[in-house]
């Protein structure tokens, strides 16, 4: 090997575990919450949400395959106006005395998954869209138009942003708009 290529992938070896090490992936479960702080998610209006215990909702997802068995679901419609979920999270970053090299890794991330439904039953909405923000900016949105198919997608990543701030930010996923569309969240993760 020549000597860059050696020390390329010593600084390789370094730094892929530096970032093992030092950047882990916490949850918020739609129900319980951080599984750090045990900070739960904000939903607005409160009384539009149901879970996997809700009786007469028509979509209704098997929980074995949700994280931790729960989920919070609801059919906007343009009636509500606005329909949320706010969560916080703070990115805790690796220490910056540590080294150069970790800083390039020190980004923090957000993850949210959502459960998407397809074809239920006619007359029953299975849309699903949402827009995201973060710490007040539009930061994307997203569409799933539903298949014919009667499977329910688990762990769908509905959305993903990279390169945060080490700080405290609120993550706001929102559906407005004249016309009725499913959200169903599962969980979030932050690095
Ligand atoms: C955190 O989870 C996301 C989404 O599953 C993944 O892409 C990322 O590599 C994970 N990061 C860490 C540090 O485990
Ligand atoms: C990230 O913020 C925390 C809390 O303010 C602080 O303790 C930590 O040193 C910060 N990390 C970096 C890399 O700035
Ligand atoms: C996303 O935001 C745009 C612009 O405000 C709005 O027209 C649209 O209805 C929103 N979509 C959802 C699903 O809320």
């Amino acid at each position: 090997m020549p000597p860059g290529a050696v020390l390329l992938f010593i600084h390789f070896l370094l730094a892929s575990s530096v970032y093992a090490q030092k950047l882990t992936n916490r949850t918020i479960d739609d129900t319980n919450g951080d599984s750090v702080t045990g900070a739960v998610p904000v939903y607005t209006p409160e009384a539009v949400w149901d879970g996997p215990s809700c009786n007469g909702c028509a979509i209704l997802p098997n929980r074995a395959q949700t994280f931790d068995g729960t989920y919070h679901a609801a059919t906007y419609n343009s009636g509500l106006r606005d329909m949320e979920i706010s969560m916080s999270f703070t990115g805790a970053s690796p220490c910056s005395s540590r080294s150069l090299a970790i800083k390039r890794f020190a980004g923090v991330a957000i993850y949210v998954f959502f459960i998407l439904a397809n074809h239920v039953a006619d007359g029953i909405t299975t849309t699903t869209a949402a827009n995201f923000s973060i710490d007040g900016t539009y930061r994307g949105t997203f569409n799933h138009t539903p298949s014919t198919s009667t499977d329910f997608e688990f762990d769908a990543l509905v959305f993903a942003q990279t390169g945060l701030e080490n700080a405290t930010h609120t993550l706001v996923i929102s559906t407005q708009g004249p016309n009725d569309i499913y959200v169903n969240f599962d969980y979030a993760k932050y690095t």
